[in-house]
């Protein structure tokens, strides 16, 4: 008998619809339903819901479904302030009450924290919150230009997909930033070169807005011409980067003074240039350089070493408070950056040295102190953890993302340190981004 072979579509079981319940909320914010035999995850979903869902993606642990219907709402689901909400994929919670994200987000460090370091009591203190909209000074927005019927699209990526959302505004960036993109886009469609524009960085230092436009190819003197006379216009600092990142150079202003970029934190002054890291939320940033100093409590003889030190964002206002500050960061030109915040400080109490923190060969250099502050990118510090575990100073711990944090106080922990305080920053209001200070000190 001839064996019939069924394609696989045939083989496959219909997925069905299905109403579950929601009952909580992942760290990518996702509705997280336990209703069915395996773990769901319902982007849009609010815990507490009632939602029809269509399953879109099976997975061996768990399935993603698709929000159809929301059968009871949940009374902290809002409407997003935000009309791009839907389909841009920047912001992942304007559907909840500002007001409530971060406990949600706390919840979901509480919980990777005791189940994954079995701690039982976990000294919260006081989060630190920020205006939920408005509060952005940093965002890169893809550009692209669609040749059939002429248009340019500026936005951000979508959740689903690399498309970009068309968007003329954005509320959560400042303001001042939000309202450069729809003039931005009508500059970019009177360009020769409006094809070749692939995206737009916007950045607000404290006393001038920053666009940096980048590009492919060359850009001609005519479009250089309308550049300029827009960023006059509009008054702000315009760069334009080719191909290559270093390739940067600004175009307005021309007298290199009123180039200079800076932040305020702690009545100190920071400059920066385009290419630095700086924290994106200002508010939260002031609040977390004194929630830092506060927590690490120095007396004046003691000493501390700023690990992934950016341009000095920690160790110029610490240097106010310890006897010396050593700054660790691996950019090169970031620590030049750190010593001329320095000297702008009027500090002679700072080293700053370039460092690969991931090579664990070169942790032998750091110096013995009294307090240690790391403030690493998502990936965390797990190769420094084996040195770090043998100091005996305090430790705090600044993080982007949860689960590194957690994974690396395991490794404190083991070593006999003690959580002695925590905290979750919103640095992100509306995004699944949550930040988070802990303090850690040998028992
Ligand atoms: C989250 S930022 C923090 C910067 C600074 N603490 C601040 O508050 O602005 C992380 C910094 O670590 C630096 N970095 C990343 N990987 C590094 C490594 N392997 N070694 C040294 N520094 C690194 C980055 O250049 C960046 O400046």
């Amino acid at each position: 008998m001839a064996i019939v072979k069924q394609s696989k579509k045939a083989r496959r079981p219909k997925l069905e619809d299905a109403v579950v319940e929601i009952h909580g909320l992942s760290h990518e914010a996702q509705g997280v339903s336990r209703s069915q035999d395996k773990v769901m995850f319902v982007s849009g979903a609010l815990p507490s819901e009632t939602v029809k869902v269509r399953i879109e993606k099976e997975m061996r642990n768990f399935n993603h479904a698709k929000l159809l219907e929301i059968m009871n709402p949940s009374p902290e689901r809002v409407t997003a302030p935000c009309p791009h909400y839907s389909r841009c994929g920047a912001c992942q919670l304007q559907h909840l009450q500002a007001d409530k994200q971060l406990g949600y987000k706390q919840s979901n460090l509480h919980e990777q924290l005791t189940r994954q370091l079995k701690l039982t009591d976990i000294p919260w203190q006081s989060p630190i919150t920020s205006e939920d909209l408005g509060y952005r000074r940093r965002a890169r927005l893809g550009v692209r230009y669609r040749n059939k019927v002429d248009e340019i699209i500026v936005g951000f990526r979508e959740e689903a997909n690399s498309h970009l959302t068309n968007i003329d505004a954005c509320q959560v960036l400042q303001p001042s930033l939000s309202k450069l993109i729809e003039p931005l886009r009508q500059l970019i469609t009177l360009l020769h070169a409006k094809s070749r524009i692939t995206q737009l960085e916007l950045i607000a230092s404290d006393h001038c807005d920053v666009v940096v436009m980048r590009h492919l190819k060359n850009i001609t003197e005519a479009d250089q011409k309308l550049i300029k006379k827009w960023a006059q216009d509009n008054e702000v600092n315009f760069y334009l980067q080719g191909d290559e990142a270093q390739n940067l150079h600004c175009l307005w202003p021309i007298d290199l003074e009123s180039q200079k970029l800076s932040y305020e934190v702690l009545g100190q002054t920071l400059d920066f240039n385009v290419k630095n890291f700086i924290q994106g939320n200002a508010q939260v940033n002031k609040a977390m350089v004194s929630q830092a100093l506060d927590w690490l409590d120095a007396k004046p003889e003691e000493t501390l070493l700023d690990l992934y030190a950016g341009i000095g964002n920690f160790s110029i206002p610490a240097a106010k408070h310890f006897k010396e500050v050593t700054a660790v960061e691996g950019i090169s030109s970031m620590v030049g950056q750190i010593e001329h915040n320095a000297q702008l400080n009027q500090l002679d109490n700072i080293q700053a040295q370039v460092m690969n923190l991931s090579d664990d060969v070169l942790h032998q250099r750091l110096p013995k102190v009294s307090a240690v502050l790391l403030d690493p990118p998502r990936t965390g510090a797990a190769e420094l953890m084996p040195w770090l575990a043998k100091q005996s100073s305090r430790i705090l711990y600044v993080a982007c993302e949860p689960s590194s944090l957690v994974r690396d106080a395991k490794a404190l922990i083991d070593a006999g340190f003690k959580l002695k305080k925590i905290a979750v920053m919103d640095m992100f209001p509306h995004t699944k981004h949550v930040e988070s200070m802990a303090l850690f000190v040998k028992k």
